[in-house]
């Protein structure tokens, strides 16, 4: 079997509207630690882990043993209908790192879930299908979720169950609220708030939903502590407020644990994905008992935190503790911020070199302006793969270079792929000048 065959049988089979990277896409065969290698036999450092999901990396032996120990019971599934230790220890630990107040968790299978979930606790708590949400966000791809995705390109339909209200990110680059000087952008961004509530709503808004990074939006967020100014005003209404903590979770942004807690608040809310199963579905929504309690009817996940998936959780968020993974995101994601912006920060045709911890985005741009190009993003992104990187690309216009590691990422693995990221920019940038 050649790639080419099996990129002709996927084509065949599967619908165009779901992607595939690089202009010769890759089937990726074996993996270690953080590296990957594909059906040709060539190996990769990978800086994208499945889009931020394969959170300890590839082949670990903790997870790996404490999934067959679990596949050896005989037992891959019994429905929520039975008690699941492994789900009751795993709730606990997450109820525990949430910081929220007794908090009780629900455990789903993808993040969309965990948002759907999360936007029917509020709705009910509140008694109301009004929600605010943000420009350029993606929250999933569920009805109300795609509703309250601020990116065209990732809202594939105009049916809403909720009826959303769109606030400004206070990013710094994009947007209206950019042009102001960085200490107004905040009370710019209340003022919006406030507007919005008193022209977009009738009131009784239920909730905020809100990712403290933009992740499919381009590592693009507000200045630290804009949640926590967006709470006041949402707590003289009573509106709660909903973390998407999907891609900022677990210690990835190195600086704190949760993406929230650069804001100086707790959340009503947070829901959670991607990066604590390592590639198992494992999903789910974390919060206060009394809005958690607030579903009127049996709400049933066949598959949400079945014994497999718990299993895996509880071997990753056992592993992420023990080796400070967090502090580990803080001390690699600082070289290759810092390499990077040493190396490439000075090119006209790179706006910013963004992120915390091992969430980093690189955005180009036509030199001297802030006009995306997408096309030049492409290049590096293929130099990258050329050069035996994977990367990620995203921001609303395509022309944002996302990393993501493993947080298990050795100071050698991020310096040598510091060292094709450069070359990438540097090569790709330069081919820009002659064309
Ligand atoms: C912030 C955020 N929320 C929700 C989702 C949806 O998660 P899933 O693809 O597991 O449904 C994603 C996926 O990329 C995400 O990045």
């Amino acid at each position: 079997m050649t790639a080419d065959d099996l990129l002709a049988r996927h084509r065949a089979v599967l619908p165009s509207w779901m992607p595939l990277y690089y202009a010769e896409p890759i089937e990726l065969v074996s993996g270690e630690g953080r590296r990957v290698t594909d059906a040709q036999g060539r190996t990769y450092l990978d800086f994208f882990g499945g889009v931020l999901t394969n959170m300890i990396g590839y082949d670990i032996a903790e997870i790996r043993e404490a999934v067959q120990r679990q596949l050896a019971t005989g037992i891959v599934h019994t429905s929520t209908l039975y008690l699941i230790r492994q789900q009751v220890e795993l709730a606990e630990k997450i109820a525990r790192l949430s910081g929220i107040p007794d908090a009780r968790v629900f455990f789903t299978n993808s993040g969309t879930e965990a948002n759907e979930a999360a936007l029917l606790m509020a709705t009910n708590h509140r008694r109301s299908h009004q929600v605010l949400a943000v420009r350029n966000s993606y929250h999933g791809r569920s009805y109300a979720t795609m509703g309250i995705t601020g990116n065209r390109g990732w809202s594939a339909s105009q049916l809403n169950p909720l009826q959303v209200a769109w606030l400004h990110s206070g990013e710094r680059l994009r947007g209206l609220l950019a042009r102001l000087p960085e200490a107004d952008r905040i009370d710019a961004a209340v003022e919006d708030l406030r507007e919005v509530l008193a022209t977009q709503t009738s009131g009784d808004v239920a909730c905020l939903l809100a990712e403290p990074i933009q992740g499919v939006g381009g590592f693009v967020h507000g200045p630290d502590g804009l949640f926590a100014a967006w709470k006041k005003v949402l707590d003289e209404h009573g509106i709660l407020l909903i973390s998407d903590e999907v891609q900022t979770g677990w210690g990835r942004t190195g600086e704190h644990f949760w993406g929230y807690q650069a804001h100086g608040i707790t959340p009503d809310l947070l829901t959670f994905a991607k990066g604590i199963g390592n590639g198992f579905a494992l999903a789910g929504v974390v919060g206060r008992a009394e809005v958690m309690e607030a579903v009127p009817a049996i709400s049933f996940s066949t598959f949400g935190g079945n014994p497999i998936s718990t299993a895996a959780g509880n071997a990753v968020l056992d592993y992420l503790l023990d080796h400070d993974l967090q502090a580990n995101a803080a001390r690699t994601g600082a070289i290759l911020v810092e390499g990077l912006r040493a190396a490439v920060g000075d090119l006209d045709c790179v706006a910013e070199v963004r992120g915390k911890g091992l969430m980093l985005g690189v955005e180009f741009v036509r030199p001297g302006t802030t006009e995306p190009d997408a096309a030049l993003a492409t290049r590096v992104f293929e130099g990258c793969r050329a050069g035996g990187l994977l990367v990620g690309k995203g921001g609303l216009h395509g022309n944002v270079l996302r990393m993501g590691p493993p947080l298990t990422l050795t100071d050698q693995e991020a310096r040598e792929g510091l060292a094709i990221l450069v070359e990438a920019i540097r090569s790709g940038a330069a081919e820009s000048v002659t064309r």
